[in-house]
């Protein structure tokens, strides 16, 4: 059985959740279930037989290269590393070579390109362009798709498939490692909202998101009978969630200059998620979060090792949702 030949999906980009409607989200994730479940019974489920995907970096990563790489060899296909740096990318070659050649040689082209607000979702989009095959965002500097459709399935394993009503905080905090993309709120603010939950949105003044993806979160929460609501605390936003999900971001202007962002957000270190904070929550609430995390800055051990903590099980739910979108587009 090949996934792809029997999905509306096959040969689709994957480039925001925004793109992919509500019933192809759910057929999604019930794939990651299916593929979850034989995975975990050792079961083979060699769904992409020969494929490539070609895996193209501009920024570090742990998780998606990895959920990736090990998803595409469990599918029976092949992936391929490689760094902007290392390739003729840092000598200028453009989006539309670069597409078009790959394309030829593969199934499949998959970028990170996250760090400079502007850049990296139209990189890819000029990549879609001109590939012949289907172009997946390993995160943007607009939104982490692949990060959203596995916080949706560990959401969904939590309270059931009828997220409505349920309140996630989504949170800033404070991490002095690097300035953070600011994707990852973004994305979650733009698809829970599409499926009725009640969204907080909190941070200090300087750290806003982007004016259009607020926009579409008001869209989306009126659209789908959600709520999304911005406060000015991390305590406020905490206030009877069932999930709360703090992490860092830089500053929309500062991405060039990261050690100012960085000096700013020294001003703002009571933003960490604690067992004080915890307790403003739901007593059942979970704490997300979708790595790397900033251990003693943007959460103690406590909270993060703790029994609400489900930081590992969304972590592995990055490999089931990773193999599903490449099987049912590639
Ligand atoms: N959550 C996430 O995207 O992790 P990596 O940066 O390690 O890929």
């Amino acid at each position: 059985m090949n996934l792809s030949e029997m999905s509306s999906l096959k040969g689709r980009d994957f480039i925001t959740t925004q793109e992919w409607s509500r019933e192809e989200i759910n057929h999604a994730i019930e794939t990651a279930v299916h593929l979850k479940k034989l995975k975990k019974e050792n079961k083979p489920h060699r769904y992409l037989p020969d494929k490539t995907l070609f895996l193209f970096f501009f920024d570090k990563s742990t998780r998606t290269r990895n959920s990736m790489e090990a998803g595409m060899t469990q599918l029976g296909g092949h992936a391929h590393f490689i760094s902007a740096e290392t390739s003729q990318v840092a000598h200028g070659e453009s989006p539309k070579d670069m597409g078009i050649i790959l394309a030829s040689y593969g199934h499949g082209i998959a970028i990170r390109h996250d760090l400079v607000p502007g850049e990296g979702n139209a990189y890819m989009r000029e990549v879609a362009q001109h590939a012949e095959v289907p172009v997946m965002n390993m995160q943007c500097d607009i939104d982490h798709p692949f990060q959203m459709f596995a916080d949706l399935m560990t959401l969904r394993e939590e309270f059931g498939d009828d997220l409505r009503g349920r309140k996630i905080a989504v949170s800033w905090a404070y991490a002095p490692s690097y300035a953070k993309p600011v994707s990852v709120p973004q994305g979650l603010i733009s698809l829970m909202t599409r499926f009725g939950m009640e969204v907080t949105l909190a941070h200090p003044p300087e750290f806003k998101l982007m004016p259009e993806m607020i926009k579409q979160a008001e869209v989306n929460a009126k659209a789908h009978g959600g709520r999304f609501d911005i406060v000015d605390s991390m305590d406020a936003a905490f206030e009877n969630a069932d999930v709360v999900y703090p992490k860092s971001w830089g500053i929309l202007d500062l991405f060039g200059k990261p050690e100012e962002a960085l000096a700013i957000a020294k001003n703002y270190k009571s933003w960490i998620c604690d067992a004080k904070k915890m307790s403003l929550a739901k007593k059942e609430a979970i704490y997300m979060h979708c790595l790397p995390a900033d251990r003693g800055s943007e959460v103690t051990d406590e909270v993060i090792d703790g029994p609400q903590s489900r930081v590992y099980p969304e972590a592995e739910n990055r490999l089931h949702t990773a193999k599903a979108i490449m099987a049912l587009t590639m």
